[in-house]
Formats: structure tokens, sequence, C-alpha cells
């Protein structure tokens, strides 16, 4: 299985912050925010990554990366996305990369408590589509800023991008896993109200054609490029309690 990193965007949820730097260069802890996803997927043995990034601060994921050695990355590449379109359509990018194979794709500011190592085991088990990753989220007002799982049982029957009233406590994480038809199905979305290709509108796809996996995390999830509050409170939570534990 591939990796991709997505750590474009412009950050205007951040900002003066990430007025001097991109987003997921800023520190968690004792280290570039980048890192803790690139940790994620190289402990769950994923070990061919491309990083997808974009705007002025491009370079510095090369000072920061390299080719990838120092941080166990087997073969290390980069995409540039020219201007912020949306996390699908930094996706996109990765098609060459991403070949035919399956793709493990992570935010580069979601930042979980424990290895995602059994989860890319049960994509790898998964024939064909895609999976998403929930979380339990108890506090309704947080849920309006994020994708959020509809139910009918077990099953999960869409997913809601942002939702005035949250349809369920299940927000959906920034950790996604397809098959290599993806790219087709990038290919045909069309920019939401917030002028992005939606990565919501991917998922909803598998959901419809019937072959979308979940999984319910365990542990800490956090977001840390969603507010200044919420960068400070993943930094609070990862300097206690670490991250991306075995
Ligand atoms: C994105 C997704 C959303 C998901 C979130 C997780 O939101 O669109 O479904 O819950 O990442 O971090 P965005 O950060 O683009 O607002």
């Amino acid at each position: 299985m591939k990796g991709v990193i997505l750590a474009g965007g412009s950050g205007t949820r951040m900002k003066p912050l990430t007025s001097i730097t991109n987003k997921h260069l800023l520190p968690i802890y004792d280290r570039p925010m980048v890192t803790y996803a690139i940790e994620a997927m190289v402990n769950s043995g994923i070990s061919e990554i491309m990083v997808v990034t974009g705007g002025t601060h491009a370079g510095e994921f090369l000072r920061l990366l390299g080719n990838g050695e120092p941080w166990g990355i087997g073969r290390l590449t980069y995409a540039y996305q020219e201007k912020p379109g949306g996390i699908a359509e930094a996706l996109g990018l990765a098609e060459r990369f991403v070949d035919r194979e399956k793709v493990a794709v992570m935010l580069a500011d979601n930042i979980f408590e424990r290895s995602i190592a059994g989860i890319v085991s049960n994509f790898e088990a998964q024939s064909a589509g895609a999976r998403i990753v929930l979380s339990k989220v108890d506090d309704a007002s947080h849920l309006k800023s994020l994708g959020v799982a509809v139910f009918d049982g077990e099953k999960v029957t869409g997913i809601i991008e942002k939702p005035e009233e949250p349809p369920s406590p299940f927000a959906v994480t920034g950790v996604y896993f397809y098959d290599s038809s993806v790219f087709e199905v990038i290919s045909h979305l069309v920019p939401s109200g917030r002028g992005e290709l939606e990565i919501t509108d991917v998922n909803n796809h598998y959901i419809r054609q019937g072959s979308m996996g979940y999984d319910i995390l365990d542990g800490y999830w956090g977001d840390a490029g969603e507010s200044i509050d919420a960068y400070y409170q993943v930094n609070d939570f990862v300097r206690t309690h670490g991250a991306n534990k075995g």
C-alpha cells in the first residue's frame, strides 16, 4: 500500500501563525506536525510515501524530510499543489505515484494517540472500495466543523460535511483508504460551495456503491489545524500522553 500525506492549504484558520510558515510545519510538542503523520504511516509498514504540499513554504518540507531516510521512509516523493483546491484535488495529484495500488491518505494536521497499523491491515484485507476511520466526539458544536457519519443500525449510509445538526456523534477523521478507482471518482467531482473538491463527496460515492468499510478509533484523535485553540489542545495532549503508540 502506498501512502499520501496531504500538507497543503493556506491555513486560514490559523493566521497569523501560518503567515510565516505552512501549518503542517508548526511544532506539536517537540517536532513539526507533519512528522506525526509520517510516523503513523511508517509504523504501519507503509514505506513509499508522497507528500503533497503547496504555497510559498513548500521548500521547507525538503529541508525537514529530505529523501526520507532519517524518518524511516523507503521512498519519498513530493507533489506541489498550485492553489488550495481541496483535499480531493490534492489527492488527485498522486495518481501516477499510486499507480494501481491501494492508498492510505492522511491529513498532516491529524494526530492519533494510537497506532493505525490495525486499521491499515483491515484495509489490506478488504477486497476493494474505500475505508474511513471514525472517532466519537461528544461535543456537538465541535461536530459542526467536521464530516459526520450517518448510521442506519451498524451501517454508514452517508457523511454530512459540517452539519448544522450532527446526525451522529461519529466524526470522520483525516485518514482514508482507497483502491485505485479513487482517481476516476475524483475526475468526476464538482467543486463544493467553498470552491473545493471535497473528500466527503469521494467517500459518499463509495458509500452509495456499497463498498465503504469503517473502523471506530480507539484513543484520542485531534485535528490540530482546526483552530489555534485546537492546535494548543493537541499540543497539550501529545506533550502529556504521546502519539502513535503501539
Ligand atoms: C476535513 C474533512 C472533514 C474531516 C476533517 C478531519 O475538514 O473535510 O470531513 O472531518 O478534515 O480533520 P477540513 O479540515 O477541510 O475542514
